[in-house]
């Protein structure tokens, strides 16, 4: 099955951090898979800046080793990459003083009337200075947008003020604030799946659902990203986001239709209606981890400390929460959260636990009934799984069995799975803002992480220790299980 591309406008796609990590290891391959897929209109361009001095050539070079080293086996096309390679522009700029501005306007000017997207990809610090830039070098024409990345403060002050910053300058329907996992296949799934077939949605509450676990188990551990992981800690650099973000979706209610301000609106009234962790509750509702020395990705792997260079932290590696939403549809239903690096595999999923059957009615020698799952899976097999009750195939009589039906996307439609960022690098072009964060979601989320944190540091918790390649702390078992309930931990 093939997929159907409809090009968008000719856009001119300026990226600040153009030749650091995120460029090189998503956003240049994001750009040439579409491109690859036909979506460009010509005139389209990609400019780099960033403050290294380096020309066009040297800019397309790095392009080039990039494409090599990101792409999968069979996607680098000689044609192609001579051709994307071509679009690419490079300006050394500096983000505090005038020094490479005019040079970029100069080219932009060049593209007046196309689509322009300025692309942060660089340290939040630095946000308001080149907003500030762009608005004073007169960059900004009708058909601009601005694009962000997380982390979008550390707490609800300094997200307030960094987007009052940005909204200086930039009008809420020009800024983009961008969290990848909302372009993941399987998230924006999950609302065909809710909201395009009749069989859920009545089941879809209180009355039919046990609990709600959602879990993103990473097993790498800081990448060299030690300096900004160890201020930030599980938290703040998944819970306030991408996990909030997938409990918004499972959680809502059906917007009136799919346009930005419905979708968000509905999220936002979740993020609302979470109710309080704070000091009087965060023991008995959190659990914050740390890993220690142990095995992942088959071999032998450093404990947190000892990556550290200083090796003393309280920084959590991995947190497990039990939430709750005060309304109608959920109430007494415990959204379970959990995410950590070094745990025993990579795997993200969303696992909607129905309620038992009210009464059974077959001998015990059927076995036992299990309830029914819904298992939304985001990686690494992106797909859905349901699982029900049948009878054992075959004589021997009245014998239950547990079983999936099961929709492997991949295996099913025989299509490359496109990266989080291609769907969502375009619809910064077409303007499309349903999977992108609003200010007041972004403010709402810190106002429940926020309470978490300080209460965390009131009650003095500690982290416990967990062996990197195991599912986290013993603690975090516990806090399901003491509900009588366990952990989805099929990988
Ligand atoms: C980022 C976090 O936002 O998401 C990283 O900062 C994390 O710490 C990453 O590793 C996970 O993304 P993905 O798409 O690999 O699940």
């Amino acid at each position: 099955m093939s997929s159907q591309i409809i090009p968008v406008e000719p856009f001119d796609y300026v990226v600040f951090g153009g030749s650091g990590d995120l460029a090189e290891r998503k956003l240049l391959p994001a750009l040439y898979h579409r491109q690859v897929e036909g979506q460009f209109s010509e005139p389209t361009r990609i400019i780099g800046a960033s403050r290294s001095a380096l020309s066009n050539e040297e800019y397309r070079k790095f392009a080039d080793a990039a494409l090599k080293e990101h792409l999968k086996k069979g996607e680098y096309d000689e044609a192609e990459v001579k051709k994307f390679l071509a679009r690419l522009f490079y300006v050394p700029v500096d983000a505090r003083s005038d020094a490479g501005w005019d040079q970029l306007k100069k080219i932009l000017d060049e593209g007046k009337d196309r689509v322009r997207a300025f692309y942060l990809a660089v340290a939040p610090g630095i946000f308001g200075d080149i907003s500030q830039k762009i608005h004073d070098h007169k960059l900004i024409t009708k058909q601009t947008r601005i694009v962000v990345e997380k982390p979008i403060g550390r707490d609800l002050d300094s997200a307030l003020q960094l987007n009052d910053t940005i909204g200086k300058v930039f009008k809420e329907e020009q800024i983009f604030r961008i969290d990848h996992y909302l372009g993941k296949e399987t998230v924006q799934n999950l609302m065909a799946l809710r909201f395009a077939n009749a069989l859920y949605e009545p089941l879809w509450n209180a009355n039919h659902i046990d609990h709600v676990q959602i879990t993103v188990a990473e097993s790498v551990g800081l990448e060299g990203r030690a300096g900004y992981y160890d201020t930030a800690g599980a938290l703040r650099d998944m819970v306030q986001n991408h996990i909030l973000q997938l409990l918004c979706l499972t959680a809502m209610e059906i917007p009136s239709s799919m346009d930005s301000e419905a979708v968000r609106d509905e999220k936002l009234k979740v993020l609302r209606a979470l109710k309080p962790i704070n000091a009087s509750n965060v023991e008995q509702a959190t659990v914050r981890g740390q890993y220690r020395a142990g095995a992942s990705s088959g071999g032998p792997v450093k404990g947190y400390l000892d990556e550290l260079e200083g090796g003393v932290s309280n920084t959590e590696t991995f947190v497990a929460i039990k939430a709750e939403i005060g309304n109608w549809r959920w109430a007494g239903v415990p959204f379970y959260i959990r995410t950590g690096k070094r745990l025993a595999g990579r795997m993200s999923e969303i696992v909607i636990t129905f309620k038992p059957i009210p009464h059974n009615i077959f001998d015990q020698s059927a076995g036992r009934t299990v309830a029914n799952q819904l298992i939304i899976r985001l990686q690494p097999d992106e797909g859905v799984k349901q699982s029900l009750m049948i009878k054992d195939p075959g004589p021997g009589g009245m014998r239950l069995r547990n079983v999936s039906l099961d929709m492997s996307f991949a295996a099913a439609f025989n299509v490359r799975n496109p990266d989080a960022y291609e769907r969502l690098l375009m619809d910064v072009i077409r303007s499309n803002q349903t999977l992108f964060m609003r200010r007041d979601e972004v403010e709402a989320a810190w106002d429940w992480v926020d309470p978490i944190l300080k209460g965390w540091e009131t009650a003095g918790q500690q982290v416990q220790g967990y062996t990197a390649g195991t599912w986290g702390p013993s603690q975090a078992i516990a806090l399901i299980e003491r509900d009588g309930r366990t952990w989805h931990d099929d990988i």
